[in-house]
């Protein structure tokens, strides 16, 4: 899908945005490898927004450099606006039109003849289970079709780049679902999407690298299972049967994982820092190797549990503070007006 020699959609250098006092995005570095999903983690104010803008060339950079399928976001911003298309914070559909007719008007404007716009709008509204509202004027829409319209509305035209802006905050898990499986359908089809997200498990269920950004900065970058694995990787948790098997239970277990043992104050029981292999296999892998190990000296296990570290806890792990979840502040108006809605209209 790029024709960077790079085959990346998206390479930024020390990309720059400063408002007043405030550096909103503050050296960022970005490779986005195209035809896939990558992942913009952070909270509120991290500068996701303004980095999105500065690469669909909506905002100017103060300082770095930012590509798109190689062309760069200044000297060819034309090219860059061919090849990309925007949804997420910024409404393109208008509130008194239909489906249908919003999206027939955004195909003529893009170039289609009538039939074929009309063929296209009929096509993304059944594809996006928004057929029944077809004729409804979208401003009655619930939040979960209204964002579902916004996408569609994107890929009128297929683009090579979709930029996705918190496409479902404020969502409830039904409508999140149906967005998520938008998402798939549309890389499926090659797009490269970059999605901004406060939500550490939508990262983690769509995209197949994330960077971590907070305050203008990425402070971690890597593959889901990378990410993990920086932060320490997984605990086993044992309680034994027998308390006086406890420190032949601990050198067997330092032995076996190679891992600093900690012994709780349960006089029965011991926790064992593991390792992974980046998907948590390799955790799931050393703990039962462990067990067995207990088993074959004659070590009884009562019980014993393992922990893997979540996107939350790399949050917490990077910045030493649990990552913010989103309120439902910005988007209340769209959150209020989801209730019930949504099962009777689409
Ligand atoms: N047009 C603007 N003028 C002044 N400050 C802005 C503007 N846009 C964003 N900011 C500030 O830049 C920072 C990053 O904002 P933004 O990119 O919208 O973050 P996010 O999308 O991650 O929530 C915030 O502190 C925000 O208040
Ligand atoms: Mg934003």
């Amino acid at each position: 899908m790029s024709d960077s020699a790079s085959g990346l959609a998206i390479e930024t250098s020390g990309l720059v945005k400063v408002f007043g006092e405030t550096r909103a995005v503050d050296g960022v570095d970005l490779a986005v490898p195209a035809g896939t999903v990558y992942g913009v983690l952070g909270p509120n104010g991290a500068g996701k927004t303004t980095t999105v803008k500065m690469l669909a060339t909506l905002l100017r950079p103060d300082g770095g450099e930012a590509r798109v399928f190689g062309h760069d976001v200044l000297r060819e911003a034309d090219a860059v606006r061919g090849r990309v298309s925007l949804t997420g914070q910024y409404a393109s559909v208008d509130e008194d039109l239909t489906g249908t007719e919003n999206l027939v008007l955004l195909g003529r404007l893009l170039g289609h003849r009538k039939h074929a716009a009309r063929e296209r709008a009929a096509q993304l509204l059944d594809a996006f289970g928004l057929s029944e509202a077809a004729d409804k004027q979208v401003k009655n829409y619930s939040g979960g079709m209204r964002r579902r319209i916004d996408i569609a509305a994107s890929i009128l035209n297929t683009p090579d780049l979709l930029f996705l802006d918190e496409p479902t905050t404020g969502l409830d898990p039904r409508s999140r679902n149906q967005v998520w499986d938008i998402v798939r359908a549309v890389v499926a089809q090659g797009t490269t999407v970059l999605l901004t997200t406060q939500y550490l498990d939508e990262a983690d269920q769509l995209a197949s690298r994330i960077a971590v950004i907070d305050k203008g900065r990425v402070i971690a970058e890597g593959t889901k299972g990378e990410l993990k694995a920086s932060v320490g990787a997984g605990a086993v948790h044992l309680r034994l049967r027998d308390a006086a098997r406890r420190p032949e239970a601990e050198r067997l277990l330092a032995r076996v994982l190679d891992a600093q043992v900690q012994l709780d104050p349960d006089p029965v029981a011991l926790t064992a820092r593991v390792g992974t292999d980046g998907d948590g296999r390799g955790a799931a892998e050393q703990a039962s190797r462990a067990l067995a190990e207990l088993a074959r000296s004659g070590i009884t296990v009562d019980t014993f549990a393992l922990g893997q570290p979540s996107l939350d806890e790399v949050f917490l792990a990077l910045t030493d503070r649990p990552a913010p979840h989103t309120t439902d502040k910005e988007t209340g108006r769209e959150t209020g007006r989801e209730t019930g809605k949504e099962e009777v209209s689409a």
